[in-house]
């Protein structure tokens, strides 16, 4: 639930080195997040500016409220922020569905002398950072409050009586509010989806604390271009890895529309296309090596496109050097597509 982080700042002093590596947070954010084009531009402003140290003395370095559907990059924005800028690092993550008591302040910083809480746990000795709040419309008013005081002051004081200073974090904050909403205006521009979103935010939250919060920034569902180019990405990726433990393969392009088909869902996102792109590639090298083949070859789809199967490559023995070769089917079955 908390996970680590890494204290090593990137950024200090404002060396050239660092400019260059702030320059580039744009494009390594982009590489990252596909298909929300419209969140660069202030999503690095904020933190480009945090880590210039432009930001109040006494506030946090920055703050955001990211919404929107499931599974469409909104913690995967954290995640490759906080990695780029703190060195590997990983957000300080909390989930609000598990704050919705009265008592959850005190599961936070702590109930008596002896208890710093998870935040002082996690944070105490680390000087810079992300903090993530998941689903922030779930914690309990008087965490609410809490957060109002971490964005005005920038430290709060635990029950062992120490104080947390988080003027070296940015508060990263994220909501589904108003996406079943959105899931039905299908065919709206999303400056209609955006602006929807933004009105039901103001109606759940209260303005103090989004009158405190950087920018709120809404994401958008991911079309079937987008989740085509995070396929190929992820299938590039597992590619890359199988290939690593000795088994060549290609693909026919059926597989990558298989691919996006098995690992994108309506309401879950682009959450499922990781473990399909794993799993369907796996399954059709596993079947291979199970049927005594050394598992490398042509991936494609079956004949009723429910699996993935590997086709070994046949050499022709008259097959000039320039010409493809073909590839002939290793398994009748492959291996059974799970549910
Ligand atoms: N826009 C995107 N670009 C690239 N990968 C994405 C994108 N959206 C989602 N993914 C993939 O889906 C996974 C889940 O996305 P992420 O954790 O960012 O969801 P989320 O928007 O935070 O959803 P939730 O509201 O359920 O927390 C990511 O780890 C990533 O692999
Ligand atoms: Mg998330």
């Amino acid at each position: 639930m908390v996970s680590e982080l890494t204290t090593k700042p990137n950024v200090d002093g404002g060396g050239q080195a660092d400019i260059d590596h702030l320059r580039r947070l744009p494009s390594q954010l982009g590489q990252s997040i596909k298909g929300q084009n419209h969140m660069i531009g202030r999503v690095c402003s904020v933190f480009t500016r945090g880590e210039l140290g432009f930001a109040h003395p006494r506030r946090p370095r920055g703050s955001f409220l990211f919404v929107g559907p499931s599974g469409v990059g909104k913690t995967e924005t954290v995640n490759t922020v906080t990695a780029y800028l703190f060195n590997g690092g990983k957000p300080v993550r909390f989930d609000m569905s598990e704050y919705q008591l009265q008592s959850s302040v005190q599961k936070l910083i702590g109930e008596s002398r002896d208890d710093p809480g998870l935040l002082g746990r996690a944070l105490i000795g680390v000087k810079r950072g992300t903090l993530l709040f998941d689903e922030v419309e779930k914690a309990h008013p008087l965490v609410l409050d809490l957060f109002l005081q971490m964005l005005e002051d920038a430290r709060i004081t635990l029950a062992t009586g120490e104080m947390l200073e988080l003027t070296g974090f940015y508060l990263n904050f994220t909501s589904n509010i108003g996406s079943e909403e959105t899931m039905r205006m299908e065919n709206a521009p999303f400056a209609s989806v955006e602006r929807t979103v933004s009105m039901r935010v103001r109606e759940r939250l209260r303005p103090e604390l989004l009158g405190r919060i950087n920018e709120v920034i809404v994401y958008a569902r991911l079309n079937y271009a987008t989740q085509r180019e995070i396929c190929e990405g992820m299938i590039g990726a597992e590619l890359a890895r199988l290939r690593a433990l000795g088994h060549d393969l290609d693909l026919d392009s059926s597989v990558v529309e298989f691919l996006v088909r098995e690992g994108y869902h309506r309401t879950l996102g682009a959450r499922p296309m990781r473990g399909a792109v794993e799993r369907y590639l796996q399954d059709a090298v596993t079947a291979a090596l199970l049927a005594g083949d050394a598992g490398s070859g042509c991936i494609t789809t079956d004949a009723h496109g429910e699996r993935l199967v590997l086709r070994r490559a046949e050499i022709a023995p008259n097959r000039r050097s320039d010409e493809p070769a073909r590839h002939v089917p290793l398994l009748s079955g492959g291996v059974p597509g799970r549910p």
